[in-house]
């Protein structure tokens, strides 16, 4: 049975003194969300989801309000899984007196890639991600690795400011035709829907490109982009493993990451390439 707490208090007292797994969610779960959960009761004894869209990460414009909302829904997928905890705060029990005045700043990673167009996103994800440390004070956080800078920053915030918690980075879940499962596909048309399949095509179309370097590498992925009107493109790039600059002449782990828009609405997706021989 999953106890909702709505409060700080109420999650301090369904906390049980046990090895805690926490997955921060925004809500609207699907497959993907459930996968973590999954990773999550791998790793404690109790675990714990968040459920809280934060305002603090969303820019003047973008899709706060519209942000899909399913909490019971949302709550019945927790159940199912055998989460213990969901912890479900208003803005005002995780901001009381509005934004805090203290907050994480990211760095110069989150200069780059979302955070070029996104400014001020990863300030908001990092800050509410320490807040809900500090609430939950998990031994083990889940996070996926469609969000992979957040990922990277996320780690990158644990390690510089020495917080004791490990973080575990699951699997991208795909739809069948390999769309990145998100919150947001549920406000794609069905000409959008078939329009965004084609940026894990053109992820898979760099890899199968790899050894033969990295401009191989983004040519496939850039000709398939191309090919598709549906979209409209924000960034395709090839980094190192930790998102770094990558040589054109690089050779051995990189990473590939597009985002773009679909309709109306934002995609990311990013798979792992080996550049050059064999992996
Ligand atoms: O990935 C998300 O859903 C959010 O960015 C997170 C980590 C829950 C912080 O609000």
């Amino acid at each position: 049975m999953t106890a909702v707490a709505y409060t700080r208090d109420e999650l301090a007292k369904l906390l049980a003194p046990a090895r805690t797994a926490f997955v921060p969610t925004m809500g609207a779960l699907h497959e993907g969300h459930a996968s973590l959960m999954s990773t999550a009761l791998e790793y404690g004894e109790q675990t714990v989801v968040s459920i809280f869209v934060n305002p603090m990460q969303f820019g003047a414009g973008e899709d706060l309000d519209r942000y899909p909302r399913t909490f019971d829904a949302d709550v019945a997928i927790c159940e199912a899984r055998g989460v213990d905890v969901v912890f479900a705060p208003s803005v005002d029990e995780v901001y009381p007196g509005g934004e805090p005045a203290v907050t994480v700043d990211p760095g110069p990673l989150a200069t780059v890639l979302e955070g070029k167009t996104r400014p001020g996103h990863f300030r908001g994800v990092l800050t509410v991600v320490a807040k809900l440390f500090g609430l939950v004070q998990p031994d083990v956080a889940v996070f996926g690795q469609k969000d992979y800078q957040q990922l990277a920053l996320i780690r990158r915030m644990v390690n510089d400011l020495c917080m004791s918690v490990e973080i575990v980075g699951a699997e991208t879940i795909r739809e069948d035709d390999g769309l990145a499962m998100s919150s947001r596909n549920r406000f794609l048309s069905p000409d959008d829907r078939r329009a965004a399949a084609v940026l894990s095509r053109a992820l898979r179309a760099a890899q199968q490109r790899a050894e033969y370097g990295v401009a191989a590498a983004r040519w496939a992925a850039m000709s398939e982009l191309k090919a598709e009107p549906g979209i409209e493109l924000d960034y395709l790039k090839l980094t190192t493993p930790d998102l770094g600059e990558l040589a054109d002449d690089a050779e051995g782990e990189a990473r590939i990451l597009v985002a773009a828009k679909v309709g109306s609405t934002r995609l990311i997706d990013n798979m792992p390439l080996f550049i050059g021989g064999d992996s």
